[in-house]
């Protein structure tokens, strides 16, 4: 066997899939999905900064106005929670104004492993 092969079977064998990996490629995502409208410094554009985002309870970057509904939603912002909400935003928030979505699960989950890294 080839050393790299090696490597990658141990990679496999050690952690599942190599998440490190899945955060390159979810920062990939992030850059072309969502820096439009989202920073990760704190600051706000037409959404709130998803800095810190993991964990965090919906609706409470400072200083952003949100829709009530996301105000009101009650959500934390776990995984799997944001791996559900970005295939469709508005099936988990009525009425959110946050409208993209984000069809491949493959997609949802290395920008959410990204996010978790910020
Ligand atoms: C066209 C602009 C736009 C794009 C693109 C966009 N969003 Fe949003 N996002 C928003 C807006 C606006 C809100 C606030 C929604 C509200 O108040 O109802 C929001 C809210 C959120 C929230 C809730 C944050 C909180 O503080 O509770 C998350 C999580 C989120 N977006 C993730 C993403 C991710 C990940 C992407 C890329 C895959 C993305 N968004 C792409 C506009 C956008």
């Amino acid at each position: 066997m080839k050393k790299i092969e090696t490597f990658v079977l141990l990679g496999l064998l050690a952690g599942g899939p190599l998440s490190a990996q899945d955060a390159a490629e979810g920062e990939t995502v992030f850059q072309r999905r969502c820096a439009a409208c989202h920073t990760l410094d704190g600051s706000n554009r037409v959404g709130p900064s998803l800095q810190g985002l993991v964990g965090r309870e919906a609706g409470t970057a400072e200083g952003f106005r949100y829709s009530g509904a996301m105000a009101e939603s009650g959500l934390i912002w776990e995984p799997e929670t944001l791996v559900q909400y970005l295939e469709n935003p508005r099936d988990m928030v009525p009425g959110t104004r946050m409208v993209l979505r984000l069809p491949d699960e493959e997609d949802r989950r290395n920008v959410v492993e990204f996010l978790s890294t910020q």
